[in-house]
């Protein structure tokens, strides 16, 4: 069979598609190329290419259900670290999150360690501390609920707390803990680095790249204090992410995790946890606002199963429709929109677009979620029914694939099961308790896109139910 060329917008001489990308919200441009070209395009940024010298031909981004399929394949792709995320690396090296693959399936070998240690009781030991602690947030404001930066406020507090005991208290200060001022100023500027030159960050932007280096050091001291109390603590019974960290032991090398390589984690997963799961309680809570009868629906299961009483562990797999609401959310809205990978050999993929050995290739997700030869016509609508537990796991066997928004095999998101639960968790409270509508009931969709997606000024009134105080 003959090979296709990968299509895309000409762009200009030597600046190639530099223009035709919005630099505030790049996947807005993304999505409307994906619209023009279909399964498959690729945009040219040839000066960026003259300048990085990287010999690396810019990867293309693919927008259907089947090519993301046969991306997901293992034994051809594997995760690629690049971009913004290799600027986090300087803070948190060869954490879960940023590890790199060394060819031939191999990985950078912490991660192994960390990965062994942790993935049998990532989840339980996050889900266990959660409950007894996250009744604080019933304290939240009752007024204009700024939504993303409330939820972010919640996800991030509720992290710490859980992974590793410490208390941001981000509800209880006007002032944010210098830690969360820092890492926010550190991800917003490891996105203004990768672009640049080395020379350029170095030099034209050295006040930045100084800031850069003192957010780093802000982080590390933080949390390796923590490190260090929990140590002087012989006694603590506690039993969370910190304890298994310094406990564990590798059942493959016999290896423990040094505390460079704990501090590098917990940093990661405040990183990898807070806008993730905050993004997607805000979009969610933004589709029930506009969704009457889904939110009819998730307040009455609600109602149904709580009444008045407390929320407890044994309830959380009894709301299947808040779970269908979150799976729909996450399909139109993945907080992670795009994935990057990179081809292990040379390869041919769709039976007719060359991928060259260690090309980077993307993972649309925010495209691909919406394939209609898997969801059909409706596919850009939000109907939470369409996943339901019968009908998702149906659909997935059908077409695999396609839904991604956790990521892809052994590089997937091993926070997914705290990432359910913190979310159903916190709707459920807030159901139970308020009714909840547009602070503007003109406000219309719009998204803040930084490493991951959210949106932007959405802010809601929050209206105590009758009967509750
Ligand atoms: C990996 C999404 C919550 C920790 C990933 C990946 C995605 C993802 C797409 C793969 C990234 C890639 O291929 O480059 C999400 C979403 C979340 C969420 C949508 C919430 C809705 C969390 C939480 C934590 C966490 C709460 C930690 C407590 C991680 C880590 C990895 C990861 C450590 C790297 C795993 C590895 O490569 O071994 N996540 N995540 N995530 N996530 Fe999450």
């Amino acid at each position: 069979k003959r090979l296709a060329p990968i299509p895309g917008p000409r762009g200009l001489p030597l600046l190639g598609n530099l223009f035709d990308v919005n630099s505030e919200l790049p996947i807005s441009s993304q999505l409307q190329f994906a619209d023009t070209y279909g399964e498959i395009f690729q945009l040219n940024f040839p000066t960026i290419n003259i300048v990085f010298a990287d010999g690396i031909p810019r990867p293309p981004s693919l927008c259907t259900r089947a090519l993301v399929h046969e991306l997901c394949d293992e034994s051809r792709f594997e995760k690629s670290v690049g971009g913004p995320v290799e600027e986090v690396r300087h803070a948190v090296h060869d954490g879960l999150f940023t590890a790199r693959s060394l060819g031939s399936g191999e990985m950078e070998p912490n991660w192994g360690v960390a990965h062994r240690i942790l993935m049998p009781d990532f989840g339980p030991l996050l889900i266990q501390g959660m409950f007894a602690e996250m009744h604080e947030a019933r304290h939240g404001p009752a007024e204009a609920i700024m939504v993303s930066e409330d939820f972010t406020r919640l996800t991030l507090d509720t992290l710490a707390l859980c992974s590793m005991n410490f208390r941001f208290n981000s509800y209880y200060h006007g002032n944010l803990h210098p830690f969360i001022n820092a890492m926010n100023e550190f991800l917003v500027e490891s996105g203004n680095r990768f672009p640049r030159p080395a020379v350029a960050n170095n030099v034209i932007f050295r006040q930045a790249t100084n800031k850069f280096w003192s957010d780093i050091q802000t982080m590390r001291e933080t949390v390796q204090a923590v490190v260090r109390s929990r140590k002087e603590d012989a006694g603590s019974a506690r039993r969370d992410l910190l304890s298994a960290m310094l406990d564990g032991v590798d059942p493959k090398t016999g290896g423990k995790l040094s505390d460079d390589s704990i501090i590098d984690n917990l940093i990661t997963f405040l990183i990898a946890g807070h806008e993730t799961t905050s993004g997607m309680l805000s979009f969610a809570f933004y589709q029930l606002i506009k969704h009457r009868e889904a939110y009819r629906r998730a307040q009455e299961e609600v109602d149904d199963l709580l009444s008045t009483g407390p929320i407890r562990a044994e309830h959380m797999n009894k709301l299947p429709y808040l779970s269908a609401v979150l799976r729909e959310t996450l399909r139109l809205n993945p907080t992670i929109p795009i994935i990057s990978l990179r081809a292990r050999k040379d390869d041919v993929i769709g039976g007719k677009y060359a991928i060259s050995k260690d090309q980077i290739v993307l993972a649309f997700l925010a495209k691909t979620h919406l394939d209609p030869r898997v969801f059909g016509e409706t596919a850009s609508e939000f109907d939470p029914e369409r996943m339901l537990d019968a009908s998702f796991e149906r659909r997935n066997k059908e077409f695999p694939d396609n839904w991604k928004p956790f990521g892809n095999g052994m590089r997937a998101c091993i926070g997914r099961a705290f990432a359910w639960q913190e979310p159903l968790l916190v709707m459920a409270m807030l159901l139970q308790s308020f009714n909840f509508v547009l602070h503007d009931p003109d406000y219309v969709l719009q998204i803040k896109q930084t490493l991951t997606i959210k949106p932007k000024g959405f802010h809601m009134r929050a209206v105590i139910r009758n009967g509750l105080t």
